[in-house]
């Protein structure tokens, strides 16, 4: 357990005056709410692919790491799927709209962004935490301004339910966060998705059979839950996006590195008591030192900026732990992407950071998913390293993926 009033964030990123200010200010506010109280751990972690692309999506996720199809079930705008890895770490949602047609707000801010716009559906919505009730979730944040989405606002009414809520998309990030007040393995009928769906033995057999793959490949066991979700947010925006989450959940500001090569900072939020970061994964806010019009001034690099300017601000990657240990004599995370590449997954770069004799990260990008535009991380924590980056792995991860993310546009290379 962690004491708020005390604690002294890690990192060498500077903030400012502002960010000084609010965040003990924000502590007390949630402490004089009950937040703790009413909101728990995550539950959830929800992502929105493109009519068609759910299949494919559930069989890349089986093939990929932990989590496997327990639950579908239908509403009137969308198939919705339940995923699980082990029993005390979040599920994971997958959505998909009935239609090629379907639009909400989702839709039209991925229509705004060069990158996102082709696969105008697909979008990692959010989190979703264990409240104690939505309605007291709502007492507690409305008067602080949070905005939640009520009967009548929403397309998809997986947003407005009885037992479970979810804001609005944030200005700053783009996520919701979502709240569910039944257990989510009990009875999905209880958060009003009565409706069960019977995929075609097709389908059912195309996701046995990739996570028979991975299992075949010696990789299931090895990949644990997810460590940790990164967002992308613009640089003027680092400090509102942080404050406004520690609004929302009962998360605590972790520290802030500056990754001055990739002219970018990595900002970690952790939940402060549970004993493995898997049982509520860290939520981490990447952003650019500077905005991209000044940048030219002394030449730095931008990818985060330009991630942001291509796809709109939204989560960059998953990451997921991979244990500890050999096989044979090659570091598990080394093995699991040697193999993962045998089945065609596609990596950015190579694996970064070594594991000797003292404690440290290997880490690794893969490509971006073409269903849901995430990235996935594996994240391979040697002799109980304790942080969730180095700054030289963070530098080589970052460049990596920026040479992916480059939208061209005349003679212009983002
Ligand atoms: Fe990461």
């Amino acid at each position: 357990m962690i004491d708020l009033t005390t604690y002294q964030p890690l990192g060498d990123k500077k903030n400012s005056a502002f960010f000084e200010e609010y965040l003990p200010k924000i502590y007390e506010r949630r402490e004089g709410a009950g937040l703790a109280d009413i909101v728990g751990e995550m539950a959830a972690v929800v992502i929105q692919v493109e009519h068609g692309d759910a299949v494919n999506y559930l069989a890349e996720l089986a093939v990929m790491g932990p989590y496997r199809l327990v639950d579908s079930r239908l509403i009137e705008t969308h198939r919705v799927f339940m995923l699980r890895s082990q029993p005390a770490f979040p599920r994971l949602i997958v959505l998909e709209p009935l239609t090629a047609t379907y639009e909400d707000e989702t839709t039209r801010w991925n229509e705004l962004y060069p990158l996102s716009r082709p696969k105008r559906n697909a979008r990692y919505i959010g989190e979703v935490y264990r409240a104690r009730s939505v309605e007291a979730v709502r007492e507690a944040l409305e008067p602080q301004n949070i905005r939640f989405v009520y009967e009548g606002d929403q397309e998809n009414p997986f947003f407005c339910l009885p037992h479970l809520t979810f804001t609005f998309l944030s200005d700053f990030t783009y996520n919701r966060v979502g709240y569910v007040d039944v257990d989510l393995d009990d009875d999905l009928g209880a958060i009003g998705l009565d409706e069960e769906l019977t995929l075609p033995p097709a389908d059912v057999k195309r996701i046995e059979s990739a996570a028979e793959l991975q299992a075949s490949h010696g990789i299931d066991g090895l990949v644990l839950g997810l460590d940790h979700m990164a967002t992308r947010i613009l640089a003027g925006e680092r400090e509102d996006a942080i404050l406004e989450y520690l609004t929302m959940v009962p998360y605590y500001f972790w520290g802030a590195y500056n990754i001055e090569e990739m002219n970018s900072s990595t900002n970690v939020t952790r939940h402060p008591n549970v004993d493995d970061d898997k049982k509520s994964p860290a939520r981490v806010f990447t952003a650019n030192n500077t905005p991209s019009f000044v940048n030219s001034f002394d030449g730095l690099p931008m990818p985060t900026e330009d991630f942001v300017r291509n796809f709109g601000r939204r989560m960059h990657h998953m990451a997921y732990a991979v244990t500890d240990g050999h096989v044979a004599t090659e570091k598990n995370v080394d093995y699991v992407v040697r193999e993962l590449r045998e089945l065609g997954t596609e990596f950015l770069a190579h694996v970064v950071g070594e594991c000797k004799d003292e404690p440290n990260l290997k880490q690794i990008f893969s490509k971006a998913s073409p269903y849901s535009l995430l990235i996935t991380e594996y994240v391979e924590r040697c002799h109980g390293y304790e942080g969730f980056f180095t700054r030289h792995n963070v530098a080589a991860l970052t460049a990596a993926a920026g040479e992916a993310e480059r939208y061209e546009h005349g003679h212009v290379f983002d």
